[in-house]
């Protein structure tokens, strides 16, 4: 018997992949939790300033948009929130065991936060106009205090999976040093700011629910957009700084991604320019509402809120994502989920050489046995399950699927010795930054390669089922056939 690795069995979506799926629950929840932490320094700064200025009225705004988060970030972040739980733990059980086995107290701190937080909300806009305005703004603060815990916490272990940082802790395995990584300052800065920007945009909805004749409507809409545009030009310096702090393979994904003013060498349109874009109409739009409060109506704030959504946080998710690959977790576990380094402070060994070995058929736990020693007569269910198991998390495996569509990228060739060739090359060798080192022994690159030829061949699809070409009905051949008192001659499937 071969040494077994810890890979559970996976979870293949076609079409979309895994990472969609999580990319979608993930982008809605960034929408919902971000908007949430910046209203909590909104609140606080405009409910100081009712305080002090003795303006009760302002009070009625927190408390329309206190109710909308309750019912928009609330709501939509409890579902989205369990949600991403549910799809991680089943996309990449492996990653997130790493995160929970690296960071189990930051996490339970972070719920204790989370739930003074949620608590905090409800008692926030229950309260207003209850309870003596200082007590009611030591609430708000209550509020404030732990939401931005829960954000730091949380930044502590989204940025440790982008990488340590460091030797360090590979050496050690200590939570502060994956904690406290390289990454961590900078992207907190960033989230910090654009969530500003978040709370602003959503925030003008409530403004502009305000009627036009109510002076509150100008008071409140500039702070509001004086504080989005703070976030904003905060988020974009704070871009630089966090962009600075990026492992290098990061630098070569980013370099297709960034024009080259930025420093890099080439200039490919694909997420930056329209990021900034974005960025910059979300700028002009807080610039309208301050200069023109009384002039924003609800759909075209909440059109906004679409933009921010679509436009903005959708791209700059997927970008944070890719710009980790080919690793999902502190630059020792791959996307794929199989261990590519040592870590001699929690004693973990690089699985890589076992898979080159032993082949990943035989090493992975959830391999049905029939599959285990690969024949002629199962190659084309081996093939499917290795490419599966070892590209699905990072490419859709049918033609028109939108994640990086295998067949696309190998320019839909059906010469299995030439996919075999790169299987066996780069791949093999490590040698792509933004791949894995996938080494396979020879029969499971054949066997892969097979099944990725006969995809691009369309002989097969992504789930490996042969494909029966309908061949329209052929007359004269029946007629023959039956003339001669044969059977008809079958399309070939
Ligand atoms: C960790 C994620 C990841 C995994 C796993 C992965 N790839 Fe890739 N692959 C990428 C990225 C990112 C690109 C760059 C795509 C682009 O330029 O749009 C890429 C590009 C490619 C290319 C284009 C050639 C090149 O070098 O850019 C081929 C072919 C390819 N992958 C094949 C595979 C195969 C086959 C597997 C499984 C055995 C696999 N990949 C597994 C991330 C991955």
């Amino acid at each position: 018997m071969s040494e077994l690795i810890g890979m559970y069995p996976t979870w293949y979506v076609p079409q979309i992949g895994t990472a969609w799926v999580m990319g979608i629950i993930g982008t809605i929840h960034v929408l919902a939790s971000n908007t949430s932490v910046g209203a909590a320094v909104l609140f606080a700064m405009l409910e100081s300033r009712a305080v002090r200025e003795n303006k009760p009225e302002i009070m009625q705004y927190i408390k329309k948009y206190g109710m909308f988060l309750l019912v928009f970030s609330y709501i939509w972040g409890s579902v989205t929130g369990p949600g991403i739980w549910y799809s991680v733990t089943v996309a990449s059980p492996r990653g997130i065991s790493a995160l929970i086995h690296n960071f189990v107290w930051a996490w339970a701190t972070e719920w204790v936060f989370f739930t003074v937080e949620v608590i905090g909300v409800y008692a926030l806009v229950y309260t207003i106009g209850k309870i003596d305005p200082r007590t009611h703004l030591k609430i708000t603060w209550t509020f404030v205090i732990s939401s931005v815990a829960t954000l730091v916490l949380i930044i502590g272990i989204l940025s440790f999976m982008m990488w340590p940082g460091s030797q360090r802790w590979y050496l050690t395995g200590s939570v502060f040093d994956a904690f406290y990584n390289l990454n961590f300052a900078a992207q907190l800065a960033d989230r910090g700011f654009l969530m500003l920007t978040s709370a602003a945009v959503v925030g003008t909805i409530i403004v502009a629910a305000i009627p036009k004749s109510d002076p509150l409507r100008r008071d409140v809409g500039q702070t509001v957009a004086k504080l989005g545009i703070t976030g904003l030009v905060g988020g974009a310096l704070s871009f630089m700084w966090y962009v600075a702090t990026l492992p290098p393979n990061a630098l070569v994904i980013l370099k297709d991604r960034l024009p080259d003013w930025f420093g890099h060498v080439d200039f490919r349109v694909t997420t930056f320019v329209p990021l900034a874009a974005t960025s910059v109409l979300i700028g002009l739009y807080l610039l309208w509402v301050y200069l023109k409060p009384q002039s924003v109506r609800v759909p075209v704030a909440v059109g906004m809120v679409v933009i921010l959504l679509v436009a903005g946080i959708w791209p700059e998710e997927r970008t944070r994502e890719s710009l980790r690959k080919p690793w999902v977790v502190g630059q020792y576990m791959y996307s794929n989920q199989v261990i590519g380094r040592d870590v001699p402070g929690l004693g973990i060994q690089d699985e890589v050489p076992l898979i080159a070995k032993q082949g990943l058929l035989k090493t992975a736990a959830f391999v049905p046995t029939g599959l285990r020693v690969i024949t002629p007569q199962n190659q084309m269910e081996a093939g499917r399950l290795l490419a599966v198991m070892s590209c699905a998390n990072c490419h859709s495996i049918n033609r028109d699927g939108p994640l990086r569509p295998l067949p696309k990228l190998l320019h839909g060739t059906t010469d299995v010795a030439m996919i075999q060739g790169f299987l066996a090359g780069p791949l093999a060798h490590g040698s792509v930054p933004y791949m894995p080192k996938i080494d396979l022994p020879a029969d499971e690159q054949k066997a892969l390669a097979t099944f990725l030829a006969a995809v691009n061949a369309g002989t097969v699809d992504a789930e490996g089922h042969l494909i029966a070409r309908a061949v329209p009905a052929a007359p004269v051949h029946t007629a023959v056939a039956q003339a001669v008192g044969a059977q008809p001659i079958k399309a070939k499937d």
